[in-house]
């Protein structure tokens, strides 16, 4: 479920021009809330990702004694906060805003009490219009009696949200000018109370721009759209975070949403990414998920007391991006002590090498510096280089400091182990070259390295030369070659993973070190099947039997909200004129890891699938990313798809049947969910007569729904009749 109003825009990176100017420590602080707190972003659990508008008292006050048993509180979560849905539908007679009396019994104030009776502090959310997003009564008219409430219940901490505002009450002010005027209300109304109340501003529309003007009367503010859970959403809100740097500082911080780490919807790798981004932009650290269930790896990443200290070091700075090369993020963050936390962070789906150099980070030159990896704890010394082979969708981060020679001599050199492939993706029966090194940025000799390559069953693997070495000086690299050949037959798609292991001998003792690496394998498609791929990054591929799989990154065919053409990117198998006029194609969609209504997989008809960029489109039948059923079709001719229905109460889960039937311009979709044993019908619609005229090409179609991710949906038993 998804209260929350719709916001499918995406941000734009903001990277433009932030690369050298903050290289120096010279990253301007912006002048903050007059209110003194949040000397450092605050740190907590929100509701909302766990209970949307299910929030009770017993839910609160339950996640704050959780907080306390498992060493979060300890470890700095101190704030416990409500999100919307928290009172009855209006307000009383007194115009004092109530909270729903079957959910808190016993109001606010007695939740409040708990919550300080643990040491923490609680949180609320109002909005600045007239309602707020869920449709309870806002705060717009009532800004003072609503901050007089919130101070007398002893809140500690205001969300303020930005839905159902009456701009018609201001007339010639923009939407910005009037939350301008509104959110100043609201932060005077709660210093008014003299209590110590956090104000953390939630306007992230395009054109609200809250970093340039909430500084000084907010602690913190939205920077991007809700949060999703998934690794898609959590890098596009990065990449319009992380640009603004020179926006935040201590008691004024940028806020990319909540933490999405423990619900479900990402990785170990990617939950312990998204925890790192957070901590190095300085952003609020807020949980939002079932606390109680968190399992003991999740735990480790919200606890992990190196990274947050990274993220509440005095010293309030932003981090900084100092290269973003294809994907790949380094990103330096500098700390009260003269450290700089270092943040190498892949945001591709395959593994690779990013690599800086400690004055590329701020450090000064000509030394030797000590490197503490604040996710394995391993300190290592290093002359300049720091290297890390990430993992995709992964991060390595290191605090890194100038070190004295002499206690440099006590530790081992910060040694890197890389594979690297000339080709990523290779079809079935292929070869390539594969290179597994092994780098010593350290300041000593690293002695007796030996390395080997473990591959899947079904691959052939070559050596091209000797993989021992007995001295490797320091900055030097050691690289051996391998002759791989992908298996002659397989699935349409699939991810093969090489296994690369180091044995060498730093001065302090034995060590080995290990490294991953995938190859993308595919079955290729083969005629009477084509493809199209109508996306801005690569997409791939594969056809087995009677199964096919496409990997893509893309919006969708239909993309309503704003503006008036469909930005159509999604990438398709299919039969060129497969589909007469009177013809009926069929699927079923195995997996479709979508993201939002325009992600997905399933059926597409259109004129001339492999035409221009934006062919002329027909009718689109598929499972989307929330999960639905969705049609969509050119009605009024031209080259967009330009009508949307969805059935309403449908919640499907891969494997699902989609069958599309045409009768010249008129197609009913239907779907299965029983193997093929009922069919459901979506919707009979026509199609406008220039965009389906003839026959149709005809096939499969997938689209990732976010431009930041690239997700592969799988098909199997495609028949057109
Ligand atoms: C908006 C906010 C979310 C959440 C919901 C509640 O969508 O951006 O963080 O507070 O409202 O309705």
């Amino acid at each position: 479920m998804h209260m929350g109003r719709v916001r499918d825009w995406f941000p734009l990176a903001l990277l433009a021009a932030t690369c050298l100017a903050a290289l120096g420590g010279i990253v301007q602080t912006a002048a903050a809330e007059s209110n003194g707190l949040a000397p450092t972003p605050p740190m907590g659990w929100n509701d909302w990702y766990s209970s949307y508008c299910n929030v009770n008292a017993q839910l609160v006050e339950l996640t704050a004694q959780e907080m306390v048993n498992n060493g979060m509180k300890a470890a700095g979560y101190d704030y416990v906060n409500v999100d919307d849905c928290w009172m009855a539908p209006s307000r009383d007679a007194a115009g004092n805003l109530v909270p729903d009396p079957t959910r808190f019994p016993n109001g606010i104030a007695s939740v409040a009490a708990y919550v300080h009776s643990l040491g923490m502090k609680l949180g609320i959310y109002e909005d600045a219009g007239t309602t707020t997003c869920a449709h309870f009564p806002g705060s717009y008219g009532y800004e003072a009696q609503d901050a007089a409430t919130f101070a007398a219940w002893g809140v500690d901490y205001v969300k303020y949200d930005r839905c159902n505002i009456p701009y018609g009450d201001f007339p010639g002010e923009s939407e910005q000018q009037v939350q301008q005027v509104l959110y100043t209300r609201m932060s005077n109304a709660l210093k008014a109370t003299g209590h110590n109340i956090v104000f953390s501003m939630c306007n992230p529309d395009p054109g609200d721009d809250p970093w340039l003007w909430g500084a000084p009367i907010s602690n913190l503010w939205r920077t991007t759209t809700d949060i999703e859970d998934n690794f898609g959403s959590m890098l596009g809100n990065f990449e319009g975070t992380v640009g603004l740097y020179r926006d935040a500082g201590p008691g004024a911080w940028n806020d990319p949403d909540l933490l999405q780490i423990g619900n479900g919807g990402g990785s170990l790798g990617e939950y312990t990414s998204e925890f790192s981004l957070w901590a190095e932009m300085a952003a609020p650290l807020i949980a939002s998920t079932n606390i109680g269930t968190l399992t003991a790896a999740e735990r480790a990443i919200y606890e992990n007391p190196n990274v947050i200290a990274v993220d509440q070091d005095p010293l309030g700075q932003a981090g900084v991006p100092i290269s973003r090369a294809d994907g790949l993020w380094v990103m330096t963050k500098q700390l009260s002590d003269g450290s700089r936390a270092v943040l190498l962070f892949n945001s591709n789906n395959s593994a690779a090498t990013i690599a800086t150099t400690a004055t590329a980070v701020g450090l000064p030159g000509r030394h030797v510096y000590r490197m503490q990896n604040l996710w394995t704890n391993a300190i290592t010394e290093t002359g300049g280089g720091i290297t890390a082979f990430v993992p995709g969708h992964g991060v390595a981060m290191f605090r890194v400091s100038v070190e004295s020679k002499r206690r440099a001599t006590k530790l081992s050199p910060h040694t890197v182990l890389s594979l690297n492939a000339a080709d990523t993706q290779l079809d079935a029966g292929q070869s390539t070259t594969l290179y597994e090194s092994l780098t010593n940025n350290g300041t000593s000799d690293v002695k007796g390295v030996a390395l080997s390559l473990a591959a899947r069953p079904g691959w052939q693997v070559k050596p091209l030369g000797p993989a021992r070495l007995p001295l490797l000086k320091p900055g030097r690299r050691f690289t051996v070659g391998y002759r791989i050949t992908a298996p002659a037959s397989g699935p349409p798609l699939a991810m093969s993973i090489f296994s690369g292991a180091a044995s060498f001998d730093p001065p302090d003792g034995k060590r080995t070190s290990s490294a991953r690496l995938g190859e993308l394998v595919s079955a290729p498609v083969s005629r009477p099947l084509a493809t199209a791929d109508v996306t801005t990054h690569p997409a791939s591929f594969g056809a087995s039997g009677r199964a096919f799989a496409i990997s893509s990154r893309g919006l969708g065919v239909y993309n309503p909200p704003f503006g008036a053409a469909s930005t159509d990117s999604y990438a398709a198998i299919y039969k060129p004129g497969g589909a007469g006029r009177t013809s009926s194609a069929e699927v079923t969609v195995t997996a479709d890891p979508a993201a939002g209504p325009e992600g997905g997989a399933g059926l597409i008809e259109r004129d001339r699938m492999a035409g221009p960029k934006r062919p002329p489109a027909a009718v689109v039948l598929y499972v989307s990313g929330n999960a639905t059923i969705v049609m969509a079709w050119n009605a009024s001719g031209g080259a967009d798809v330009d009508q949307h229905s969805a059935v309403p109460s449908v919640t499907v889960a891969a494997p699902v049947g989609l069958r599309l039937v045409r009768r010249d311009h008129v197609y009913a979709g239907y779907y299965s969910t029983d193997r093929g044993k009922t069919w459901n019908p979506v919707g009979t619609v026509t199609v406008a007569a220039s965009a389906s005229a003839g026959k149709q090409d005809v096939g499969v179609f997938h689209a990732s729904g976010l431009s930041t991710w690239t997700t592969t949906a799988t098909f199997t038993n495609l028949r057109v009749r």
